[in-house]
């Protein structure tokens, strides 16, 4: 701590902490309109001049020193701040009581109440340039643009898109994309972290504009009229005037506008903002206080949110009669799902039915589905969908390390000396994570592996990039731990105080020299002992893995070797170290947690041990099933074999998500009974005996537990929409219909009950998770939580963690001459899996309309292929036709398909195959030939789609640059500024 005395009043300061930081956190006043605390010192405008030893320094970029003498009000720091602010309103024109920005939080706005400005100086001039509106999303005015660079910064160096510069050498200096295009046809991935932080109006939202005001709807031509009026006045009046008026425009607009805070409905980050809305008009999503995300989000979270007002929402239950659905009132459909599963269960037995729990639903809702299933019907025949991505993850954490759960945060992945993805698409997949492996890269000297198929963005970014054979993750992973072993690279320490089963293991690695694994896997090994020092010479690792690791018939083994390695390598147990595997939808680790698992209770409590079951049976009144259900892979087979009659599935697109899509929806065609609960009429409800019409995130209360066991509390945004129910309303209902008695009100109900019976999650509670505030797993009793999973002991009895040895089998499904091109599938960044929810964005649809599937230029010249021409693929299970997209991001013969389609799904060729430890099909293991058809059309990605940009990196807002033009000179009268600290 240091001392540093400010306007005459000692304060105590963290050595190194920024001026404009103490200020602010000490409750003093001092204009800053370029800096923003998640930014850092941008230094571009000049407005914090304060006064240190008769010197001018910028608040934002000086560091408190001990004895320094700080004067933010004297004569010299105000001239200088009213100097560079009334440059910046050179740049700006102040017409806020017709502006869409006027929210009370705009900086231009505040500044000019804070420095009391009545008259500018230096007179608003305007830029020669257009509005550039070629955005779907957001629109830049380069008039409103007062240059400050927050935008600049933001794609720079924290999305690190690096699409926006400022032309600062230029006459008319603007902010530019990709250096000099439209936004509509440059690099944009459209994340909205530029629009985000701008300060003022130059970049906003589309969905504000004309929305947000009261006299913003106004024609541009009567706008004008008025902002002239407003301008014509401004002599006389001065702004104090001005800027009453708008503030009354703004008080007005409290009372229409409302500020609430959710968790993002898309993938795993768990990125949570305030959603601003005037009745039912999303006028913008606003990051700023999540505690995984913080400003960030990606274009799903930000802008992807046409699906709630889409009008062909389901809104009345649905029931199908003579082969034929019509509308039912709730009661009817109720009644009907009641009384057939009621009949079922009592014809069949309670295990002819099962219960498909949605990994977009909240965890009440989860934990709702598997207690009607369990208490209700007396089966433990429940499942989600992380059968098909994350179950092989878990169990190799279970195996290892005790829990099966991300070992840290994502601040841990951002602090690692060397990050390592393997089978993950960060960059598209979990965008908000790729940023902060992204910027540490660029910025902090974090190193990067990259292992996968495809030469997608992370590899382009990568130190060292694999491309192993398909399937052969395994055999690289554990040769680096036998060569990290044989050269006594390995941490003993750790080893010998932490991790059982060493002689083992290391017995086990016998196959794994690196010669053998050269040969098997098609990289060097020179490569592989690159990774191998790569690892032991950094401080800190984190592996990070996804579904092009879990969806192998080995899956868990392959989760099982990356966990061993850590272990050998005493990379866990410590900030900025361990295993990550990134879970895929908004809740699914929150599905699973809560006992949406055929073998598991909430919290991972066995179903077959009698002290669990007992706890249960006493808190519900029940007694329960106490041998495994079905998972379901399982399910469909079991539906095949006439074995299982019913079935109830939430928010799941199960006939397009599971491989072998044609044999699911041949199962689900069989089945005596089918509810299925959806907020659309999906291609699942086409097979559907009773639709219920569920609600979407923004129209309920619940919790949902991100990739970092993050638990975070979203509120209610909307009423639901008229005709549909929250989905735990609907649960409840359909069991109070069988009898159940269940009087829930709030699902934070359900979640004391959950508290009550479930050791992990004893201390949640809807109290200590208001607002932004948040919980990660397991939560003692006094709400102690752990953000780093293992500190002083790994989840088993003895408390040491326990290398698993495993051997390599090799992939089913391989090519040979009829089936010869390996086929590759995952997400893509703009699409949430299939595309249910996206494709109702029109944006989004507009920049990726549909999917394709990528083929090499060498793979392209051989067939014939150009983008746009039309193949089919034909495996051995099936076949779709689909547009070529020809990229050197794949190579040879290796195709690669996104999952975005509901006409063309990929799962249409995948296998019934499966990781035989936890039924995850073999997604990742299809082989195809391919029979290019005698159509051309357009290229299945658009021009307008951000892959064809051209990003300009550069570090930043690049300011010194600024600095360096003949017309600029630090405010102050002359007298000079000292620049105590540059830049951080
Ligand atoms: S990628 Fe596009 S939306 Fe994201 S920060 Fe950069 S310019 Fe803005
Ligand atoms: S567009 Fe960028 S440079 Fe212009 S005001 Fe907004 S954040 Fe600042
Ligand atoms: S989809 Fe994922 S990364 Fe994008 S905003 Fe939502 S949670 Fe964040
Ligand atoms: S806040 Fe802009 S230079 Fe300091």
């Amino acid at each position: 701590m240091v001392k540093v005395d400010i306007d005459g009043i000692t304060l105590e300061a963290q050595a190194e902490e920024l001026l404009i930081d103490l200020i602010n956190r000490t409750g003093g006043s001092v204009p800053h309109v370029c800096y923003h605390p998640q930014l850092g010192p941008v230094q571009t405008c000049d407005t914090c001049m304060i006064e240190v030893n008769g010197h001018l320094i910028r608040a934002c970029a000086s560091a408190a020193a001990d004895g320094m003498t700080v004067s933010t009000k004297s004569a010299k720091a105000a001239a200088a701040q009213v100097e560079a602010f009334d440059r910046i309103l050179s740049n700006h024109m102040l017409y806020c009581t017709v502006c869409d920005n006027n929210n009370g939080n705009c900086t231009v706005h505040n500044t000019t109440k804070l420095l009391a400005i009545e008259h500018q100086r230096i007179p608003f001039r305007t830029k020669p340039y257009e509005v550039d509106n070629t955005n779907p999303f957001y629109r830049y005015d380069p008039d409103q643009c007062i240059l400050c660079g927050r935008c600049v910064e933001a794609c720079q160096n924290v999305e690190v898109n690096e699409t926006l510069s400022i032309n600062w050498e230029d006459p008319n200096p603007r902010v530019l994309w990709d250096g000099g295009s439209t936004i509509g046809e440059s690099s944009c991935v459209s994340c909205g972290h530029c629009v985000t932080v701008c300060p003022c109006n130059a970049l906003m939202e589309k969905t504000m504009l004309g929305h947000a005001g009261f006299l913003t709807s106004l024609k541009k031509s009567a706008l004008s009229g008025m902002i002239e009026v407003v301008k014509g006045i401004e002599p006389e009046t001065g702004y104090g005037s001005i800027l009453q008026l708008s503030e009354a425009e703004h008080a007005m607009r409290e009372h229409r506008i409302r500020r609430t805070k959710t968790v993002c409905t898309y993938c795993g980050v768990g990125c949570s903002f305030d959603v601003w809305t005037k009745d039912r008009h999303i006028l913008k999503v606003a990051p700023e206080h999540g505690p995984a995300n913080g400003i960030s989000t990606c274009v799903k979270g930000k802008f992807g949110w046409g699906h709630i007002n889409s009008e062909d929402r389901l809104t009345t239950p649905l029931i199908r009669e003579g082969g034929k659905f019509r509308a039912a009132n709730w009661g009817e459909a109720l009644g009907l799902v009641a009384r057939r599963l009621s009949e079922i269960k009592a014809k069949d037995g309670a295990d002819s039915l099962a219960f498909i729990s949605s990994s977009k639903c909240t965890n009440e809702e989860s934990y709702l589905l598997q207690k009607l299933a369990r208490a209700m019907i007396g089966t433990n025949n429940v499942d989600n969908c992380s059968r098909y991505c994350q179950s092989p993850a878990t169990v190799g954490l279970f195996r290892t390390v005790g829990y099966g759960g991300d070992s840290g945060s994502i601040s841990d992945v951002e602090k690692a000396d060397l990050v390592v993805i393997i089978g993950s698409n960060t960059a598209e997949s979990h965008p908000v994570i790729a940023t902060r492996v992204k910027s540490s890269h660029k910025l902090n000297g974090q190193k990067l592996i990259v292992s996968d198929l495809r030469g997608h963005e992370m590899a382009r970014r990568a130190d060292l990039f694999l491309h192993p054979k398909p399937a052969t993750d395994l055999i690289w992973i554990n040769a680096v731990s036998r060569y990290l072993l044989d050269q006594g690279l390995a941490n003993t320490k750790f080893l010998n105080q932490w991790v059982n089963g060493l002689e083992e293991y290391r017995k086990s690695l016998e196959p794994f020299s690196l010669q053998a694994a050269a040969q098997l896997t098609g990289l060097s090994e020179r490569t592989i002992r690159t990774v191998a020092h790569m690892i032991a010479e950094a401080s800190t690792t984190c592996i990070l893995w996804a579904m092009g690791v879990t969806q192998h018939t080995q899956g868990s083994d392959i989760s099982t070797a990356i966990s061993n390695l850590l272990l050998i390598t005493g990379n866990y147990m410590r900030p900025g170290t361990g295993a990550y595997p990134l879970r895929g939808h908004n809740n699914v680790q929150g599905a699973s947690d809560h006992g949406s698992m055929p073998n598991s209770l909430p919290g991972y409590q066995s179903v077959d041990d009698p002290e669990v079951r007992q706890r249960f049976e006493t808190g519900w009144r029940v007694k329960l099933p106490s041998s495994k259900g079905l998972d379901n892979h399982q399910m469909v087979e079991a539906i095949h074999e006439g074995k299982l009659k019913a079935m109830y599935l939430i928010g799941e697109e199960m006939s397009i998500v599971d491989s072998n899509a044609n044999f699911v929806a041949d199962a689900f065609a069989k089945l005596d009974f089918f509810v299925v609960q959806d907020i659309f009429f999906s291609n699942t409800c086409r097979y559907a005996d009773v639709v219920l019409p569920g609600a979407p995130s923004l129209e309920k209360e619940g919790t949902f537990t991100s990739t970092e066991r993050r638990i975070q509390r979203l509120y209610q945004v909307l009423q639901p929409l008229a005709g549909c129910q929250p989905d735990w309303k609907i649960i409840q209902d359909v069991a109070n219909h069988m009898g159940a008695g269940w009087h829930y009100q709030h699902p934070s109900e359900i979640m004391d009950e959950i508290a009550s019976l479930t050791p992990m999650f004893a201390g949640v509670n809807y109290e200590r998770l208001a607002g932004y505030k948040s919980l990660q797993w397991p939560v003692a009793a006094d709400g102690t939580d752990q953000p780093l999973l293992y500190t002083k002991r790994f989840a088993f009895p003895d408390g040491k963690a326990r290398l698993f040895p495993v051997s390599w089998i090799g992939p089913t499904d391989q090519p040979n001459s009829e089936f010869d091109l390996h086929l590759n599938n995952g997400r893509l960044l703009e699409h949430f899996h299939e595309g249910n929810l996206t494709y109702r964005t029109e944006g989004i649809r507009e920049k990726t309309p549909d999917t394709f599937v990528e083929v090499s230029p060498e793979l392209a010249e051989e067939r014939g292929i150009q983008s746009g021409t039309w193949v089919q693929l034909i495996s051995r299970y099936g076949k779709v036709r689909v547009r070529a997209l020809v990229t050197d991001r794949v190579q040879g013969k290796e195709l690669y398909m996104p999952m975005n389609s509901v006409e063309s799904p990929v799962n249409r060729l995948t296998s019934s195959h499966t990781d035989p430890v936890t039924n995850t099909p073999a997604y990742k293991e299809t082989s195809v030939h391919m029979k290019v058809l005698d159509e051309v059309g357009e290229s299945p990605l658009p021009r307008i789609n951000s892959r064809f940009g051209h990003p300009t990196p550069q570090n930043g807002v690049e300011v010194e640059r600024k600095w360096k033009r003949a017309d600029y000179a630090p405010p102050g009268n002359g007298n000079g500024l000292v620049q105590l600290q540059t830049k951080q």
